[in-house]
């Protein structure tokens, strides 16, 4: 099968011919669709965090596809060949075929396109996760959404409006229309002003999706008692116990379930993705150039493997 892979650390991506992959009982090998990109793809790529984030090198990147059944193991009962399926995999996705559990799998909503269903699991877990799981975000509480325009944000803006919050979003100015269409109450461009200054009032919650400074500073407009949910970095647990809040980095623990409740919203209409640009799988090193260049407009980069 063909599938992009890096060869070492820092290395270029190469579009190649690789061997399909086997799957053990409780395993679906799909025919992979789409897949999309992710920060993380790159920075697993580049070797930068490998104490951290260790790849086994040749490797294969992709965390997130769409795709059609091609064949189950003999313990999997829920799915047959032929169901179009999304969901999360540690690593492999950008290629023709991928094993997967139904662990990480849900069916595909019938009114996405591929190419929009490949962009949907891991930004709207990790939203969701980061502002029920570990925000605690509740029914007329107000949350700081720190790069609300982004992958992971625009859904974090359009579950907890959708939940009944008020909705504080920071992103560049350019992309206030967006953000207000999607739910967002209040757009603070980060860059014309810093939102610890404009706030008047304080918040129950902080989905910080960019980390450093904004983070550092989100600790000033959370309420006592509120959480800080960070996506990119650690919290300082001293800061926390400081302004006496909570604080913690999440990682998003992906589930057959969670990935169905996201489904059914988006079957309903009451989220919708938002692909920028669609690559095909041998164009890979283009999308990865643009996601790590200059300003895009929101949306996620999406690969077309068949
Ligand atoms: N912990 C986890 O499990 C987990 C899971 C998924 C993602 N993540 C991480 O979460 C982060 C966000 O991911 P993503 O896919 O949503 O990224 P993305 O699509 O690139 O979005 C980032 C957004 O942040 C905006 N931005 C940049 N600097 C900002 C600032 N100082 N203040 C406010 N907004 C700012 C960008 O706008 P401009 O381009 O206009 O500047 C862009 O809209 C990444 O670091 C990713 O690796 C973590």
């Amino acid at each position: 099968m063909k599938a992009v892979r890096v060869l070492e650390y820092g290395g270029q991506l190469v579009f190649t011919d690789v061997a399909r992959p086997t799957i053990a009982r409780d395993e679906i090998l799909v025919k992979v669709k789409s897949t999309a990109v992710n920060h993380i793809d790159l920075v697993k790529a580049s070797g930068t965090a490998r104490q951290i984030l260790p790849i086994d090198l040749p490797w294969i990147p992709g965390h997130e596809f769409s795709g059609v059944v091609e064949q189950i193991g003999s313990g999997v009962a829920a799915y047959a060949p032929g169901d179009a399926v999304f969901g999360t995999s540690p690593m492999g996705a950008y290629a023709e075929y991928l094993a997967v559990t139904p662990a990480v799998i849900a069916r595909k909503p019938s009114n996405l396109s591929f190419e929009e269903a490949a962009s949907v699991p891991v930004a709207s877990q990790t939203a969701w996760q980061g502002i029920f799981t570990h925000g605690h975000l509740e029914k007329g509480q107000t949350i700081l959404i720190h790069g609300g325009a982004g992958a992971v944000g625009a859904y974090a803006v359009q579950l907890a409006s959708q939940a009944g919050a008020t909705v504080i979003a920071t992103a560049s100015g350019a992309d206030e229309a967006y953000l207000t269409s999607i739910g967002a109450s209040r757009v603070i461009d980060y860059r014309a002003a810093q939102f610890e200054k404009v706030l008047r009032e304080k918040v129950d919650v902080v989905f910080d999706l960019i980390g450093g400074d904004t983070q550092q500073r989100s600790f000033l407009v959370l309420k006592e008692g509120g959480h800080l949910v960070a996506a990119t970095q650690p919290v300082s647990q001293e800061e926390t116990a400081r302004h006496r809040v909570s604080g913690a980095m999440m990682r998003l623990a992906p589930s057959a379930d969670g990935l169905g409740r996201i489904a059914r919203l988006l079957e309903e209409g009451t989220i919708r993705p938002d692909v920028a640009t669609v690559y095909a799988l041998q164009d890979a090193a283009r999308a990865w150039k643009d996601i790590a260049a200059t300003r895009r407009s929101h949306g996620k980069l999406v690969l077309r493997v068949a």
